[in-house]
């Protein structure tokens, strides 16, 4: 799997596999615009593709989810000394691979290399996947937000991960 940085010519495709996705955080192409280098901002957004290699997969299969061999992503942004998982999204026939977790890994490896204190996030109580996976890279809940979603109302999980100067373990 190749991890690299995402460009505008991702896009289309980036928000294709999050709107397959009922539990990803859903932008608008603006906001992805922005996030890969159209906007003010984007020097703080690290925003991660993780693909196939071309010869490693036929064309059948790349097509089946998000296409073209993009089976997930990843949104960041750096809030100095702190950095925020806005978004990750693995493909449905991609998951349970260890994807989200190369993801998060390089998004941890980022935040040591910027020597920053740690990573945060919020998540649906309800995402279990999620969860899970922040869990199991070393998130804590730190906190919850009541009612903080809408459609459906939920609260928000609030995660932390301290980074050390060796990041992603
Ligand atoms: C959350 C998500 C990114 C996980 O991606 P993934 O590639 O399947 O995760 P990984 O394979 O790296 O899983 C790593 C660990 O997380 C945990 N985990 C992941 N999915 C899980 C699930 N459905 N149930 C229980 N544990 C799960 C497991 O501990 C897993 O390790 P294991 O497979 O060795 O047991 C994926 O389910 C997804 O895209 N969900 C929809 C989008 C979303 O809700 N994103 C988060 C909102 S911001």
């Amino acid at each position: 799997m190749n991890l690299r940085s995402a460009t505008a010519a991702d896009i289309s495709l980036l928000m294709e596999l999050e709107r397959a996705c009922p539990t990803a955080a859903h932008w608008t192409e603006r906001q992805y615009r922005q996030a890969v280098g159209g906007g003010s901002d984007s020097s703080e957004r690290l925003v991660l593709v993780a693909e196939v290699s071309p010869p490693a997969v036929s064309a059948a299969e790349r097509g089946r989810d998000s296409g073209y061999g993009i089976l997930g992503f990843l949104v960041a942004r750096h809030l100095t000394p702190e950095w925020e998982l806005e978004n990750v999204v693995v493909a449905p026939a991609a998951r349970r691979g260890g994807l989200g977790r190369q993801l998060l890994g390089a998004l941890l490896a980022a935040a040591s290399e910027t020597d920053s204190e740690a990573v945060f996030l919020e998540v649906r109580e309800s995402n279990t996947a999620a969860r899970k996976l922040y869990e199991r890279v070393g998130f804590e809940q730190t906190g919850r937000r009541k009612s903080y979603y809408t459609s459906p109302l939920e609260d928000a999980i609030l995660y932390r991960r301290n980074v050390g100067p060796s990041g992603f373990s």
